[in-house]
């Protein structure tokens, strides 16, 4: 019996070192490296910031800032999850329906087949609704070219699937729900007329490289923005600005973005 709380003695002085050894302090150097990485700050929300990575170390029981650091540096999947857990991912069809109707417009003027890029598509209600107002407004299926870019592979992973709930697709007409995706039970499946028009691809606006995916006639850029600072603001949207086939081509940035 004597020897039963002995053991249960150093059980649980070791659970007690284990918690003590956690160091959960200081996330500033994490935001740092996920700003450069990303351009996402989290400047003014270092307490929302430090209890996300605190919850994220403790789902894979990394014991502190410094160790998930040095992990991120060196290990590509785990520095691929911690972004898809630290972006905001939030959006829906028909979003800011006009200026997807004010694209539908200029495409019908310009006759030709178009490549519009949404960058960021998160998980592709915006790409698709592009494609839908076009079908919707008889633009020909083969002059239908959109790609949708995000630095979430979830996210990405989810656009490709592309079946949806109720929530996302509640600005679309019963009409064009009908026409356009099949009803698997709750679930809103896109059907393949729709789905084959776009290109998803994984990709971070800041990466040299990101650019020579090609250049665009049309290009979306909203609500990423929002979560950058001014000085990130303007070097992403000099990257934008240099992805365009004609330069007077303004793009089209969410309410919110603020330049
Ligand atoms: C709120 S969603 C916007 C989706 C859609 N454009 C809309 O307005 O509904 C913001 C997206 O920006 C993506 N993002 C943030 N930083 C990025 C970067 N450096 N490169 C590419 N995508 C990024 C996030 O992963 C997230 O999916």
């Amino acid at each position: 019996m004597l020897s039963f709380f002995k053991k249960k003695k150093v059980i649980v002085e070791e659970e007690v070192k284990v918690v003590q050894q956690t160091d959960y302090t200081n996330v500033q150097p994490i935001a740092e490296y996920f700003k450069n990485e990303t351009g996402v700050t989290f400047d003014n929300q270092i307490s929302i910031l430090t209890n996300k990575v605190m919850t994220f170390c403790r789902q894979r029981e990394i014991s502190s800032f410094v160790k998930l650091l040095k992990m991120v540096d060196e290990d590509a999947v785990i520095k691929q999850e911690l972004i898809d857990y630290l972006t905001t991912n939030e959006t829906f069809f028909y979003r800011e329906f006009r200026q997807i109707a004010e694209l539908v417009e200029l495409v019908k003027e310009c006759g030709h087949s178009v490549d519009i890029l949404c960058a960021p598509s998160a998980t592709g209600e915006e790409p698709y609704s592009i494609a839908i107002a076009l079908l919707e407004a008889g633009v020909l299926p083969n002059k239908i070219n959109i790609v949708g870019i995000d630095i979430n592979l979830e996210a990405l992973e989810k656009a490709r699937e592309a079946t949806y709930k109720e929530r996302n697709v509640r600005n679309l007409t019963d009409e064009v729900k009908v026409k356009y995706f099949d009803k698997k039970g709750d679930l809103y499946a896109l059907k393949n007329s729709v789905k084959s028009h776009v290109t998803f691809r994984l990709e971070n606006l800041f990466d040299p490289s990101f650019v020579n995916i090609g250049k665009f006639d049309f290009i979306f850029s909203r609500n990423m923005f929002i979560y950058f600072d001014a000085p990130t603001k303007i070097k992403a949207k000099n990257i934008l600005d240099s992805m365009r086939k004609d330069s007077g081509q303004e793009i089209f940035f969410g309410h919110a973005d603020q330049l």
